[in-house]
This record gives structure tokens, C-alpha cells and sequence, in this order.
């Protein structure tokens, strides 16, 4: 049993206010991704799931004239930095181990290069595979945080993948012991 699922996430009004901000279509794409790779790779696949659903909370509204200003968040932003706080925060609050909350935290500050002014960062396994699915669901423009779900499907969606992190756990921890 984990201590929080990512549906206690998505149920926190907090994760709420800033999934929809970012796109929770997206968002969920990310989690579903993260957990495939991982799974495939051998990490740790509620950890990637985790933060792949909340890498994209630390943006900020860059708007001027009632419209999205590039520019200005090109030159401003600092989401990963801000989301990698929110989401600790956040996990900590919902009663994440803070061991977990960290890792999760460390693989949201580095799920971009965007916000920084070199490109030699080294991630570790699972770091990467935030970054890569993040990128596995982006789309031109950044249409990506614009792509809608209706909220019943995508709650439906993070219950079907709670169900496949604790079922992927369990297989797991029935070969450690036999
Ligand atoms: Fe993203």
C-alpha cells in the first residue's frame, strides 16, 4: 500500500488549480507515460507517475493584454523550480514519505532545461524518464497544455493508473520474497 495515490493528488484542490492550469490532459498523458518507461526500465514507477502528473505545476499565467506573452515567459520562467516546491509541499501535506516527496521534488526541478542557462545537467535513470515523457506528449507551440479531457475521464484515468502502479508494486514485491 503507498501512502498516497496519485488520486489523492488529483482530488487536492491544490493539484487542481494547477493541473488545470498547465493542461490536465496533459499531465495525465505525462503520468501514464512515466509509468510505462519506468516499468519498462526497471525505476520506480510510483515515483514516476508521481511526477509525471505534477511535473508542469509551477507555471505561472504569463499574460499581457489578456494574452499568452512567449516572450515573457521565455525570459521569466522558473516553473520547474516553482513546481518542484508545490509538489513537495503538496506531498507532504497528502502524508508522502519525505524520502519519496524529495525524489519526486528532484525529478520535477529537472524534468527541463528550458528555465536554465546551460544545458550539462546529469540526470539520474529516473529524472530522464520524467524528462522523456514529458517530451513523448509535447506538441508544437505548446498546444499540449491546451488539449482538454472532460474531468469524469480523467478521473477515471488515474484510477486506472493507481491500479497498475499497485498491481506493478505488488508483482515486485512477490518476486523479492519468493
Ligand atoms: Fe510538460
Amino acid at each position: 500500500m503507498r501512502d498516497v495515490s496519485l488520486l489523492d493528488i488529483f482530488k487536492h484542490h491544490i493539484a487542481e488549480k494547477y493541473l488545470n492550469r498547465s493542461g490536465l490532459a496533459h499531465a495525465i498523458a505525462v503520468a501514464h507515460h512515466a509509468f510505462k518507461l519506468a516499468k519498462e526500465q526497471n525505476q520506480d514507477v510510483d515515483i514516476a507517475a508521481k511526477a509525471g502528473l505534477l511535473h508542469d505545476i509551477g507555471h505561472f499565467t504569463w499574460y499581457r493584454n489578456g494574452k499568452w506573452d512567449y516572450d515573457l515567459y521565455k525570459k521569466n520562467d522558473i516553473h520547474p523550480i516553482k513546481g518542484a516546491e508545490r509538489a513537495h509541499k503538496l506531498l507532504i501535506r497528502l502524508g508522502e514519505n519525505p524520502i519519496r516527496a524529495k525524489t519526486i521534488a528532484l525529478a520535477i526541478l529537472f524534468h527541463t532545461d528550458s528555465f536554465l542557462p546551460s544545458n550539462d545537467i546529469i540526470r539520474t535513470h529516473l529524472q530522464q524518464i520524467v524528462k522523456w515523457a514529458d517530451e513523448k506528449d509535447e506538441e508544437e507551440g505548446g498546444l499540449h497544455h491546451y488539449r482538454k479531457i472532460e474531468i469524469e475521464r480523467a478521473r477515471e484515468s488515474i484510477i486506472r493508473l493507481d491500479g497498475l502502479i499497485e498491481k506493478e508494486l505488488e508483482m515486485k514485491n512477490e518476486s523479492e520474497i519468493s
